[in-house]
């Protein structure tokens, strides 16, 4: 069953339905062109309906339907959702939330991660189960479990606590160098034994930072290994099928850059908002995620939704178009398959009106033409399949940085994830593609690469400097933005000048940090500042109660003039949040500094934004490294990236910056036209050398009109 076309379909669930309506779904499914179906996700209580009896034989019959139809089967170790006899049976097996409550059978993932029966018994599960079902004809794809760490990502039950000690004990040569480790002289910290070492639970006030961090750590390690003992089962029994699991997103818990070295294929649960009008950007920085933590190899969309969900308190519906919009928008970012959660709607349960591929009201509906309409379209996309984007832009995504960021107790809010994102969203507002990479990337290969946010540095930092520069002097725009390098990887503040190495590359010297604090009042009664009537306090001022930082850019800088040309106002070049107080050496440039207006009104003058320039590579590239001490707003990012897509000669995919509200990806031959507006847009000549492949557009001589909220995807001839 070697796909010829994208995959389609979704999550299936049987064992909710009768046999007629189970032989309706396979009329229906070779109706819609589904390809694929992810079989049994949530089945452990009917495939081990007791300890230790198991009852393969419904499933198999199942998958024996499959294979008849055409239909592939994606099959589930269904160890998701232990069996209730499990929380009878072995009720230490039930994961203890921080405030130190059971929570119980009755939904799903309820089990504790680290807990060693429960993975055992789900290793057991999954090689019977490949035992049973080895060599069947449908069977193209394992999937272990669901969404590791979703509802249950750690527990502070009395067996996690022994083994989070032994893996301190792994880790750590002496109980001396975790005392070293976690800075325990501070407050009088200090353990003697590993067995003295207790769970981060609520404490009387602020946690350790190393305690935390490593907690977090250990369990990304424990959801990992409760997948890794169910490949190892698989692999002895069917070693020649790909297993998965499905990721989600920006998953803060989970380390997926280690996870993914273990999956065979990247998979990808996604459920954006219809209402915030930055889905599309969701839709678009998630896939690029994806595909990059595969290596950059195309993925799996493994979940998405055809309509509405339910489980957020407001649940509005995609707008018509937008399921084929940003399916086809997926597969430009480089899904090989788009699947659904789920395919036919529960009629009972917490998910019964969580929309899905057959809606409750049947085939006679708009929502099922549009599932088969859109099964038509994937089917066109053969020739996209294994072929990927090749992007010049590199932003670096870190888990152990998003790690940081929650363990330390810095002045302000700092988000690493959410600085990825808005970097990444400014490229491709922009226009332009972005891969998102490693810390331990190379950094050479690509012409702009960004670091935001990265408050913990990996080791001493010296490895990260020694790359940027190299990136820097091969012809690489490096950006360090907004908050960098307050710690090294042990969570110690640098001293010396914060970003360590880092800051040293750069050439700046990072003295101090300033935070502003934009809400205060005061403290007891909430009340504003009278400055008639009140004759001291109205008197003082309190530039760190403004919420913007402001930035004057020097008056000759290009970055002016790109500013201007965007039509940007005056007060362009702002940030939030953070500010870096910095010396720079000799040879670098002041490219902004911080305004009379605004929080860092004090340090007006002083420098915010350095650049330091490389000589010309050999090629001619030429690299430099940005020290940009603040959290720059949405217009100030947009004008960096202008200034860094010009020192390196860089054009938006596509040649050209495109009408607003269309998105151009290409994917080797293939180009995707995304029109995520309300307008029908005419792009003029692009199909000038290219067919027609898939999706909503017509052609009119060499130009393409795209309708709104759709795509088209043309392909150049003659290749
Ligand atoms: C997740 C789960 C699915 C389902 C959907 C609902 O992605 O994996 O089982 O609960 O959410 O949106």
């Amino acid at each position: 069953m070697a796909p010829l076309s994208p995959r389609y379909g979704g999550d299936w669930n049987p064992e909710q339905w009768d046999d007629a309506t189970v032989d309706e779904d396979i009329r229906l499914m070779q109706e819609a062109g589904v390809n694929l179906v992810s079989l049994g996700i949530f089945s452990w209580a009917f495939l081990e309906p007791r300890e230790g009896t198991y009852d393969f034989d419904w499933i198999i019959r199942i998958m024996d339907k499959c294979a008849a139809a055409g239909i592939a089967v994606d099959l589930a170790t269904g160890t998701a959702s232990p069996p209730a006899w499990m929380a009878r049976n072995h009720p230490e097996t039930l994961p203890i939330d921080r405030d130190g409550r059971t929570l119980q059978f009755g939904s799903r993932q309820q089990f504790s991660p680290a807990n060693p029966y429960v993975r055992r018994k789900a290793a057991d599960l999954a090689r019977a189960l490949a035992t049973a079902v080895k060599g069947h004809d449908a069977l193209v794809m394992w999937h272990i479990s669901n969404e590791f760490g979703n509802e249950v990502a750690e527990s502070f039950d009395d067996i996690s606590l022994a083994e989070f000690r032994s893996w301190l004990a792994q880790r750590y040569p002496s109980i001396d160098d975790l005392n070293d480790a976690w800075g325990t002289a501070f407050w009088s910290q200090r353990y003697s034994s590993f067995e003295e070492v207790g769970p981060p639970a609520p404490l009387p006030t602020f946690h350790n930072p190393g305690h935390l961090f490593d907690w977090r750590q250990f369990f990304s390690d424990q959801l990992l290994a409760c997948y890794e003992a169910e490949a190892r089962a698989l692999r002895e029994v069917t070693p020649d099928i790909p297993i998965t699991t499905n990721f989600m997103g920006f998953f803060p818990t989970t380390d997926y850059w280690t996870w993914a070295e273990g999956v065979d294929i990247v998979t990808d649960d996604s459920y954006p908002d219809p209402a915030s009008p930055f889905s599309a950007h969701q839709v678009a920085c998630t896939g690029d995620l994806m595909r990059s933590l595969g290596g950059n190899r195309p993925f799996l969309l493994m979940e998405q939704t055809t309509n509405a969900v339910q489980w957020r308190e407001f649940n509005t519906s995609k707008r018509p178009g937008q399921f084929h919009l940003w399916s086809l928008q997926r597969v430009g970012h480089g899904a090989d398959g788009i699947l659904q959660f789920q395919w036919r709607q529960s009629r009972a349960g917490s998910e019964t009106f969580h929309s899905a591929m057959v809606p409750h009201a049947g085939t006679d509906t708009p929502l099922w033409r549009d599932v088969c309409a859109l099964g038509e379209e994937l089917a066109k996309l053969g020739p996209v399949l294994g072929k990927v984007p090749t992007n010049r832009i590199g932003v670096v995504l870190d888990w152990k940085a998003q790690w940081a960021c929650e363990a330390l107790l810095t002045r302000g809010p700092i988000d690493h994830f959410a600085q990825v994102g808005q970097w990444h969203r400014t490229w491709w507002e922009a226009g332009y593609g972005v891969d998102i990479l490693p810390v331990d990337a190379n950094f050479a290969p690509y012409d702009v690469v960004i670091l935001p946010a990265l408050v913990r540095l990996p080791n001493d930092g010296t490895d990260l400097a020694a790359r940027v520069r190299e990136a820097a002097a091969a012809g690489t725009q490096v950006f360090l933005a907004g908050p960098t390098g307050h710690t090294d990887g042990r969570l110690h503040a640098f001293l010396g000048g914060y970003g360590g190495p880092l800051a040293e590359a750069a050439g700046v010297f990072v003295h101090d940090h300033f935070c502003p604090a934009p809400t205060l009042t005061y403290p007891w009664s909430g009340e504003q500042v009278r400055p008639r009537l009140d004759r001291i306090s109205g008197a003082v001022g309190t530039p760190g109660a403004y919420p913007t930082i402001e930035m004057s850019v020097a008056a000759d800088h290009a970055l002016g003039q790109i500013a201007q040309a965007a039509g940007l106002d005056d007060h362009w070049c702002t940030g939030d949040g953070w500010a870096d107080l910095m010396r720079p050496h000799e040879d670098v440039e002041v490219v902004a500094r911080w305004g009379k207006r605004g929080a860092l009104a004090d340090y007006q003058g002083d420098p915010a934004i350095t650049y330091r320039a490389f000589p010309p590579a050999a090629d001619g590239r030429q690299g430099g490294i940005w020290w940009i001490g603040t959290q720059l707003g949405a217009p100030a990012r947009a004008a960096f990236a202008a200034r860094a897509a010009q020192l390196a000669r860089l054009t938006p995919t596509g040649g050209k910056m495109w009408p607003a509200g269309i998105e151009c990806v290409e994917r080797g031959d293939c180009v995707f036209f995304l029109n995520h507006s309300d307008r029908e847009i005419t792009l003029a000549s692009v199909a000038d050398g290219h067919t027609l492949l898939a999706g909503a557009g017509t052609l009119t001589g060499v130009d393409l009109v795209v309708p709104p909220r759709s795509g088209a995807v043309l392909q150049a001839t003659g290749t």
